[in-house]
């Protein structure tokens, strides 16, 4: 059952490249270079019409909708917010017919995303729904659907949930964008292609599984840890944390890497294990600054980027871990790979019972 892997969490974790081209398939017309989602009942009207988007969910799937919030506001120029679904019911949310509310959720059962997508349509809003179970709860209420075709996830870690969750936004930011100009259709291609190539740049990132390995080792005698990161490094940093957390029982805190000296900087001490995420270009340098900052204090840090930085990053980290290039929306459905084998690989470590963490559900039915 568990197809040769020691566990479900591992086994899902290898499942990546075919959840990510099963998620895509069908949806790309690759004749037109174009995205399909003839699975939506939002008209094209509608579309033009959304003014605000808000996503909702829990834990890793809220971890989903950070980077769904900057996909959509890259490419659609729409305000997002992402909330957590057990506040969201209680801010009273300001909703309009022309809100489309996305819920996101594995199992589609979590009873807090399902009592917000209610509370959202109550308010006029129509509400997508991105889910693994097309039989679920939050499946059958919501307006409309878009399956992640990650196939059944048993671990209580959620893996490739996640990473169809990510491909599902892009697919989704593209057609919106499509339908209402804001990329052109060169831009739209380009961005085709590029996630296409994810399945393979995953394949090559297991390969090297045996770098995470050791690194988790040596994590896994520490009591505490940071991730930082900037942009949609940071929402990957909070990803991996939470999944490092729940499994291994290592305390680890996700800091936007411009916060650290508000602050945080405090807890930093010699040895203090950092993992800085640094893919996203733009903020590069500024990143680079936020590392050298945890390093004068004594930091132990593990730089996460592109081949390419490798070299000039080996000046101010102790290690790096090269990932394959992507374009900088892409970049979370790579880089959060090599923090799941961390979380997993540090839990094994530490002999915890990797698929089964003490006091959690697979899933949570309960408010
Ligand atoms: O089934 P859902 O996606 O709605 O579940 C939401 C969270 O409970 C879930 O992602 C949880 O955080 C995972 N165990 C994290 O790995």
């Amino acid at each position: 059952e568990k197809g040769g892997f020691e566990h479900f969490m591992l086994k899902e974790i290898h499942e990546q490249p075919k959840a990510y081209r099963d998620t895509m398939l069908g949806r790309i017309d690759n004749e037109t270079k174009k995205v399909q989602l003839p699975e939506l009942k939002m008209t094209e009207e509608q579309i033009k019409n959304i003014r605000n988007v808000q996503i909702i969910a829990c834990g890793t799937a809220y971890h989903a909708g950070l980077v769904g919030r900057t996909v959509i506001e890259q490419l659609v120029r729409i305000p997002v917010e992402t909330d957590v679904a057990s506040e969201y019911r209680y801010r009273s949310p300001i909703v309009s017919k022309d809100t489309l509310v996305i819920v996101v959720s594995q199992s589609g059962e979590t009873a807090d995303t399902l009592a917000a997508l209610r509370e959202a349509q109550s308010n006029g809003a129509h509400v997508l729904a991105i889910t693994n179970v097309v039989g679920s709860s939050i499946a059958r209420d919501a307006d409309d659907v878009i399956a992640t075709l990650a196939g059944p996830e048993i671990a209580v870690a959620s893996t490739k949930a996640y990473t169809s969750q990510l491909i599902a936004f892009n697919l989704l930011g593209l057609y919106l964008a499509q339908v209402r100009g804001t990329q052109t259709a060169e831009e739209i291609a380009h961005t085709l292609a590029a996630m296409q190539a994810l399945p393979e740049q995953v394949e090559s990132m297991l390969e090297q599984a045996e770098a995470i390995k050791g690194y988790a080792e040596q994590i896994s005698k520490h009591e505490h840890l940071f991730f930082i990161g900037r942009g949609l490094d940071y929402a990957v940093a909070q990803e991996g944390s939470l999944k490092l957390k729940e499994i291994s029982y290592i305390h680890s805190e996700a800091y936007a890497a411009g916060e650290l000296k508000h602050g945080t900087l405090a807890l930093i001490e010699d040895g203090i294990p950092v993992i800085a995420l640094a893919t996203q270009e733009n903020v590069l340098e500024k990143t680079v600054s936020n590392i050298k900052e945890v390093k004068a204090r004594g930091a132990d840090v593990l730089a996460i980027t592109y081949e390419e930085h490798v070299a000039p990053l080996l000046k101010s980290v102790d290690q790096a871990f090269a990932i394959p290039k992507t374009l900088p929306l892409l970049s979370p459905a790579l880089s959060v790979v090599a923090l799941q084998l961390l979380a997993y690989y540090a839990s094994l470590a530490l002999g915890h019972d990797v698929d089964k963490p003490r006091n959690l559900a697979k899933s949570v039915t309960v408010e």
